[in-house]
């Protein structure tokens, strides 16, 4: 008797332990087939974020951007449209939490009020020009003259949040390193869209930079030559943005 007891015993635990087999390998496997077809997808549209996030100075910033706005396209001018997007919204959501978090002690001192406010209008004015990068329609042949409009917009756009930081150090405001780390993504998405919009005529399809002719030859050539990685054609402002390491700037206006 007690040797059937062991036995059935046995039995039990064998039984359940294959029991537990089977339904790992059968949650293993829906876990597999529910994701086997989205992994070729994720691993390709990864691949092209990365790609375009190539030129950047903040690629971790960028790639995480571009993949946190799910992608619906590894065309590389369709995620740079999605990084001008990324970047708008990080302007707009940094200005939302600067309303909550600064404003309130922004509006005890009347400098820092007139600060703020004039930063309202310039991160306003900063998206206005993503916007205009973003609405701008070009086929492959204008792409000389798109590039041009776009660095133009969007220089202006780090120009605008440059400004906006400054006004609160030319008072020497201490909300100035509020600003700074509320607005610290959006400076890098836009830094970062600046940096892509200018390597497009190199990873467009039908540009070929080697086979180049004319105005764009010598663009394209102008951005290879720079000293310092930097355009030649960007201002001291948006200059000094894009040359900034990302710590210095908070330990410089404490
Ligand atoms: C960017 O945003 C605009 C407006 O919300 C939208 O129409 C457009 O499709 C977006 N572009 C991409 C590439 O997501
Ligand atoms: C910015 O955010 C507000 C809500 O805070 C929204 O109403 C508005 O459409 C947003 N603008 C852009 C350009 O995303
Ligand atoms: C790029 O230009 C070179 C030199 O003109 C040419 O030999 C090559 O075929 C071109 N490549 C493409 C992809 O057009």
């Amino acid at each position: 008797m007690a040797v059937d007891g062991d036995k059935k015993k046995k039995c039990l635990i064998a039984g359940s332990v294959s029991g537990l087999l089977v339904i790992m390998v059968v949650s293993v496997a829906v876990v597999t087939s529910k994701h086997s077809p989205n992994e070729n997808q994720i691993r390709t549209t990864t691949k092209a974020v990365m790609a375009v996030c190539a030129p950047t100075d903040f690629k971790e910033a960028c790639v995480k951007s571009l993949l946190d706005a799910s992608p619906k396209s590894t065309e590389p001018l369709e995620l740079i449209k999605l990084s001008f997007n990324a970047t708008i919204k990080s302007i707009n959501d940094s200005l939302k939490k600067a309303s909550e978090d600064v404003k309130p002690k922004a509006d005890k001192d009347p400098g820092a009020k007139g600060a703020f406010q004039l930063c309202e209008r310039l991160m306003i004015d900063a998206i206005d020009d993503l916007k205009k990068c973003v609405d701008r329609e070009f086929s492959v042949t204008q792409v000389e003259v798109y590039v041009e409009d776009l660095r133009v917009w969007l220089s202006g756009s780090i120009a605008f949040q440059q400004t906006c930081l400054d006004s609160f150090e030319e008072i020497k405001s201490s909300l100035m390193r509020d600003m700074v780390n509320i607005f610290k993504t959006s400076r890098e998405l836009s830094s970062n869209s600046l940096a892509m919009a200018t390597d497009l005529p190199t990873i467009l399809p039908n540009s070929n930079i080697t086979g180049l002719t004319g105005g764009l030859a010598k663009y394209a050539r102008k951005l290879l030559y720079t000293e310092d990685g930097i355009p030649t054609w960007v201002g001291p402002h948006a200059r000094r943005l894009m040359a900034e390491a990302p710590k210095e700037e908070e330990e410089d206006h404490q």
